[in-house]
């Protein structure tokens, strides 16, 4: 084990790397452009139904005819609100909106709605469940289960230019906006009033406020600001047969009988569009540090996280892992220094967040003095300003992106028993390697496992230049398996979308499922929202 170094104490950072590659507004379309290049390798995306050929439309639905693409036109008005390949070519501008952002879900939408408030909201999807018309909405196209993109040639509502901050209040700290607020404004219109959003993730600047919601997006601030069930006061939605359902409260408790709302937090756009949010958003926090560690085990990381709760308790803000792979395939992307010279198999990122600085720093030093003198944690550096913060932040930010660059990204989001998180991503190495199938000229290109530690939520990720069903066959269902002995959740925070739909029942048994699946012939009976997805 490399012995403790002082290096943890803040004066002795090393001049920090100036990697921000935060993404910003541009980046997701950036990558939808890459991956237009079809002659590029690992940036030829196949088809969904070629992926999951037992995929079969669904003859109920409706043909798109020139008749409907009229109706759209006189509803929407605006001409940039509709992007019509029925009446004409429109392949290279609909392509976007087909593609998802892992380059692995491909559908064959021929028209693309953006409607510019509810009502058009509701006239558009009255008359696509009258003329079955099947639907699937969309906001930042930043989700990672392939929902947000079509399958066959569903209707594609997209959010984008529902996008106003209808009001907030400086005392309650609720926002309300329009579901196609973009996160990053949200959060930065937040930040000029000394608030944030309660939640980050590494897609914010292309992902939607009503994506969040739809999704139920955990991300990096969840440990400290907690669910969107708890933060989501009120919602704005339409229903598949066009009614606006109001519930945009903004209470934080109402008590008056079932709360509607928590339904669409997380149905992935199954039962309805979403069109309106109210969250309540807390205080900027005046003094934030970040911490970056090297660990020799996974059982030191448990110790870290165990004395960072204990020690940092009301101050602790996130606690991410990262292992040594993940990290290799960051640099090897940015080419950036690293923030610590040695190498160590596991990574911690800690983050505190509190309203009083010398308070803070005394806590954090006491606690980095602590675990570097009971060797838990064998070096480690603490960010001196907001750059730095941002640099270290990137080396875990960065990683899905990093990842990415391989081409395609065999990707599962779980929730598993802190003792076990870790154990998933050894025996699936374990076990691919085995089957001979790692390595720079095999169809895997590593096994890297990252996550939100402070959340019990692993991302196991298996990069591979193309996707190839020898190595789908090796991880599934085996993961799945795997996931339900532990009784672990096979989706902790991106939802199922197309990806995990037929494995459900690995994490929730046949009741819940029922249930389920009447709620959804509730709220839309004729079947039109997302279909082939979720339930
Ligand atoms: P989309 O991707 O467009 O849609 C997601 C789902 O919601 C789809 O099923 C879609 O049909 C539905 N939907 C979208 N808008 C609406 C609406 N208004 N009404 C009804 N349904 C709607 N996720 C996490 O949970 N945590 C992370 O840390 C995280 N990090 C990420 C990092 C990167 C680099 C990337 C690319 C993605 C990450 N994600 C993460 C996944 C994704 O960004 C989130 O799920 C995000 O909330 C999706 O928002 P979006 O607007 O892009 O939604
Ligand atoms: C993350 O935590 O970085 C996101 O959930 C994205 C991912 O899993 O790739
Ligand atoms: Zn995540």
């Amino acid at each position: 084990m490399a012995a403790p170094t002082s290096r943890l104490l803040p004066r002795a950072l090393r001049a920090s790397q100036k990697c921000s590659f935060r993404p910003q507004n541009t980046y997701l379309l950036q990558c939808l452009d890459d991956a237009s290049d079809q002659g590029e390798p690992g940036h030829d995306v196949k088809y969904t139904t070629d992926l999951m050929p037992h995929l079969k439309r669904d003859s109920r639905f409706g043909e798109l005819t020139k008749e409907h693409i009229d109706f759209f036109k006189q509803t929407l008005v605006d001409d940039n609100a509709i992007i019509d390949g029925v009446t004409k070519d429109a392949s290279n501008d609909l392509e976007p909106f087909n593609r998802d952002w892992m380059k692995k879900f491909r559908g064959r939408t021929k028209v693309v709605l953006k409607p510019k408030n509810v009502d058009e909201v509701s006239k558009i999807l009255k008359y696509c469940n009258d003329n079955m018309l099947a639907v699937v909405p969309q906001g930042g196209n930043s989700g990672l289960v392939g929902g947000s993109v079509p399958v066959f040639d569903e209707v594609v509502i997209n959010l984008t230019r529902m996008n106003k901050i209808r009001s907030f209040d400086e005392v309650s700290g609720i926002l309300v906006v329009d579901a196609g607020v973009i996160m990053e404004n949200a959060d930065n219109f937040l930040k000029e009033h000394g608030h944030v959003y309660p939640l980050d993730l590494g897609a914010k600047g292309s992902a939607q406020v009503g994506g969040n919601v739809a999704a139920n997006a955990g991300g990096l601030r969840f440990l400290r600001y907690g669910s969107l069930h708890g933060n989501v006061l009120g919602i704005e939605a339409v229903l598949p047969d066009g009614t606006i359902m109001d519930d945009l409260s903004k209470l934080r408790k109402n008590n008056t009988g079932y709360d509607l709302k928590q339904l669409f937090i997380g149905a992935e756009g199954t039962i309805g569009i979403i069109t309106g949010v109210s969250i309540v958003c807390p205080q900027q926090s005046k003094a934030v540090n970040v911490a970056y560690f090297g660990l020799e085990s996974y059982e030191k990381v448990q110790q870290a996280f165990k004395e960072a709760k204990r020690q940092l308790g009301e101050v602790l803000s996130a606690f991410e892992l990262m292992d040594a792979e993940s990290q290799k395939f960051v640099h090897k992307k940015t080419e950036k220094k690293r923030p610590l010279e040695g190498d160590y198999p596991f990574y911690c990122l800690i983050e505190t967040s509190g309203s009083n600085g010398e308070h803070d720093n005394e806590k954090l030093e006491k606690f980095l003095e602590h675990v570097m003198g009971e060797e838990i944690v064998a070096d480690g550096v603490v960010a001196q300003d907001d750059t730095q913060i941002a640099d270290l932040w990137a080396w875990r930010e960065g990683i899905t992106e990093a990842i990415g660059h391989v081409g395609g990204t065999y990707k599962y989001d779980l929730s598993i028993p802190l003792k076990d998180l870790y154990q998933l991503v050894e025996d699936t190495r374990a076990r691919l390697e085995s089957k001979g199938l790692i390595g720079d000229d095999k169809p895997a290109r590593g096994v890297v496992g990252f996550g939100h530690m402070g959340d019990g939520n692993i991302h196991l990720n298996i990069p591979v230049p193309k996707y190839v069903k020898e190595v789908e066959e090796a991880l599934e269902p085996w993961v799945y398996e795997w996931i339900q002995k532990k009784n672990g959740s096979i989706s902790a925070e991106h939802g199922l979308g197309v990806a995990k739909k037929n494995f459900i029942q690995y994490s929730r048994n046949e009741t819940m499922v029922k249930l389920m699946k009447q709620i959804k012939q509730l709220y839309d009976p004729k079947g039109i929202m997302m279909p082939y997805k979720y339930v």
